[in-house]
């Protein structure tokens, strides 16, 4: 066989229509594969501002509102008197989720005890826990200050709420 006719049934098979529209799908996958690409960085929605920080002791009746139901969203509970900001763990406590009977409330009774239910009392005094359940609300506090933002103290009925600056961590604005 000569290297005329060799080359030349190459280039026939390369010609050959199977081969040809097998080019074609390459072809079009390769652009579809381009596109989608293209379109997902075009689509891709700005990210959502962040939320401002909260700094502020609240009562047990200021506290109910932060249940997630609000416009912006915001979800805080209290453990051990201690106001967390939990919106970021808004699929455990936002409405619909299962931690939600927390969302808003003083939630140190039934972290403590096992009970999904936040406490419905003016002030709920905690004295009461044994000391096994003192020692899972502290467990479950320490947990929340590793994980979230700390707002302020849940105030007893008749204590005044402390002054925290704007943003404590800009010291220029503190004088
Ligand atoms: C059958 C029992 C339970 C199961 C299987 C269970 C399971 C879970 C799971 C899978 C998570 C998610 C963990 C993560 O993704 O970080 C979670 C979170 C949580 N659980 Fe439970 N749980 C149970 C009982 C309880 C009880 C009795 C309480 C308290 C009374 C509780 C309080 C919580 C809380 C507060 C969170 C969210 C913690 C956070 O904000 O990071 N759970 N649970």
């Amino acid at each position: 066989m000569s290297e005329t006719e060799n080359t030349a049934s190459f280039w026939d098979e390369l010609t050959s229509p199977i081969n040809l529209a097998l080019v074609a799908v390459i072809v079009y996958l390769v652009y579809k594969i381009i596109q989608s690409k293209f379109e997902r960085e075009t689509e891709a929605a700005p990210p959502p501002p962040p939320m401002p920080k909260l700094r502020k002791d609240l009562t047990v009746a200021e506290l109910k509102k932060y249940d997630g139901t609000q416009p912006d969203g915001r979800v805080l509970l209290a453990v051990n008197g201690v106001i967390f900001d939990v919106t970021r763990g808004k699929r455990f406590y936002g409405p619909g989720g299962p931690y939600a009977a927390f969302a808003g409330k003083d939630a140190t009774r039934g972290l403590a005890t096992g009970q999904v239910s936040g406490s419905e009392q003016e002030y709920d005094d905690v004295s009461d826990l044994t000391q096994e359940e003192q020692y899972s609300a502290n467990e479950w506090e320490a947990q929340f200050r590793e994980k979230y933002d700390i707002v302020g103290r849940l105030l007893k009925p008749g204590e005044t709420p402390s002054k925290y600056s704007d943003d404590e961590s800009e010291d220029k604005k503190e004088k």
